[in-house]
C-alpha cells in the first residue's frame, strides 16, 4: 500500500512519519536512521549548540544517507536560532520545522531561500496563526505529549479533528502516538502525518542510555512522572505572568521557572528521576504517555514497519476494510 499524503509530498519520504526533536540528543545519529527506515530525520540544532556543530552533523547526515531530512528551531530555549536558521539554509536542508512562540520572521526568511516550513504547536488557535503566517504544514502536539504545556492544549483527539475542520494546510499530530493504531488513528482523524518522540527514543538508534530506555519499556502511563506532566496545564494567569518575565531575567532562570509552571507539580519528578538515571537530557521532560505504546527497544527501522504493517493489516481486516471503502475518511 502506498502511503502518499501531502505531507509526504511536503517532505519527500516514503511515509508520513517523522521523528520528533529532542533538546538534549537530536542529532543526526538517530535522524539518519529515521530518514533511512522511510521516515523524516530531524536533527534539532539546540542539540547541537553551535551553529559550526550543526553545520558539521548535517553535513555529517548528508554523508550516510541520500534520504531528506529536517531541523527543528526550539525557538524558546536555543542559543543562535537565527544563526542556527542560516546554516540550515546555506546547507540545502529542504524542510525546517520551528516550535516556539513568535516564528513569523524565520517562516519568512526561510520560505524567501526556498525552504519549507512546518511549525509545531500546542494549540489550535497557534496552528490557525501559522496557517496564515504562510506555513506549509502545522504539528500539533496534544496533551498526550512531551513538552511544555500551554494553557489552550487539549488532548490530541479533540485537537485534530478540531483542527483539521479549520485549517487547510497539512496537519501533523504528535503525542502520545507510538504505534499502528495511534498512526492510523491520526489519519482518521485528519492529519496527514504523525510525530513520535517518545516512541523513537526506545530504539537501539537513539543515543540515549540503555537504562533510560528500560525506563521507557517499564514506564507506566499512569506514573505521576507521565500523567501528571502531560495532563497539568498551567494557569492563564501564571502562564501569561511567566512570558511577561520572559526577557527579564538570565534564560536558564527563565526556563526553570517555565518548566515548574507549565507541568503542574511533576517538575520535581522529573529532575528525581533524571538525577536518578545520571542523564541531563532528561531536563525538560523524560517522555510522554506514549510510554504506553513501548514494549520493547527496537530498531529504528522495526518500529517503522512494524506501525506500516500493523496499520495496513487493520485497514485489510474484515469488516474494518468493507466500513473503509464504503465511507471514505472525507
Ligand atoms: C527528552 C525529550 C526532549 C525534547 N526536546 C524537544 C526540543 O528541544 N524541542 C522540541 O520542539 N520538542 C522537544 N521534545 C518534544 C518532541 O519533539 C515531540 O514533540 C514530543 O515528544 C511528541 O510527543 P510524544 O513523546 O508523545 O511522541 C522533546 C521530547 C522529549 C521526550
Amino acid at each position: 500500500m502506498e502511503w502518499n499524503t501531502r505531507v509526504t509530498a511536503l517532505l519527500g519520504s516514503k511515509y508520513p512519519i517523522i521523528e520528533g526533536a529532542y533538546g538534549g540528543f537530536g542529532t543526526s545519529d538517530l535522524a539518519v536512521a529515521v530518514s533511512e527506515a522511510g521516515g523524516f530525520g530531524i536533527i534539532t540544532a539546540g542539540a547541537l549548540r553551535t551553529p559550526e556543530r550543526l553545520r558539521d552533523d548535517i553535513r555529517r547526515a548528508r554523508s550516510m544517507t541520500d534520504k531528506p531530512f529536517g531541523v527543528n528551531l526550539s525557538l524558546m530555549i536555543m542559543s543562535y536560532p537565527d544563526e542556527m536558521r542560516e546554516v540550515a539554509i546555506e546547507e540545502g536542508v529542504p524542510v525546517v520545522e520551528t516550535a516556539g512562540p513568535r516564528p513569523d520572521e524565520h517562516g519568512r526568511r526561510l520560505k524567501e531561500a526556498g525552504v519549507k516550513w512546518i511549525h509545531k504547536v500546542g494549540a489550535v488557535r497557534h496552528a490557525l496563526a501559522a496557517e496564515r503566517q504562510g506555513a506549509d504544514a502545522v504539528m500539533i502536539v496534544g496533551l498526550d505529549g512531551v513538552g511544555f504545556k500551554g494553557p489552550l492544549q487539549l488532548p490530541g483527539l479533540v485537537a485534530i479533528p478540531w483542527a483539521a475542520k479549520q485549517i487547510k494546510i497539512p496537519i501533523i499530530a504528535s503525542g502520545g502516538i507510538g504505534d499502528a493504531r495511534g498512526f492510523l488513528a491520526a489519519l482518521a482523524m485528519g492529519a496527514e502525518g504523525v510525530s513520535l518522540g517518545t516512541a523513537f527514543m526506545a530504539t537501539k538508534e537513539c543515543p540515549i542510555s540503555d537504562r533510560y530506555k528500560q525506563a521507557l519499556v517499564d514506564g507506566d502511563p499512569t506514573a505521576p512522572r507521565f500523567r501528571d506532566r502531560a495532563l497539568a496545564t498551567p494557569k492563564p494567569e501564571a502562564f501569561a505572568e511567566l512570558m511577561k518575565e520572559r526577557d527579564s531575567m538570565p534564560q536558564e532562570e527563565w526556563l526553570r521557572r517555565f518548566a515548574a509552571v507549565t507541568s503542574g507539580g511533576a517538575t520535581d519528578e522529573v529532575d528525581e528521576l533524571a538525577e536518578e538515571l545520571g542523564e541531563e537530557t532528561l531536563a525538560f521532560g523524560m517522555a510522554s504517555l506514549a510510554v504506553a505504546s513501548v514494549d520493547r527497544v527496537v530498531t529504528v527501522k522495526e518500529l517503522i514497519d512494524s506501525i506500516i504493517q500493523g496499520a495496513e493489516e487493520i485497514l485489510s481486516a474484515e469488516p474494518f476494510a468493507s466500513l473503509w471503502r464504503s465511507s471514505p475518511p472525507r
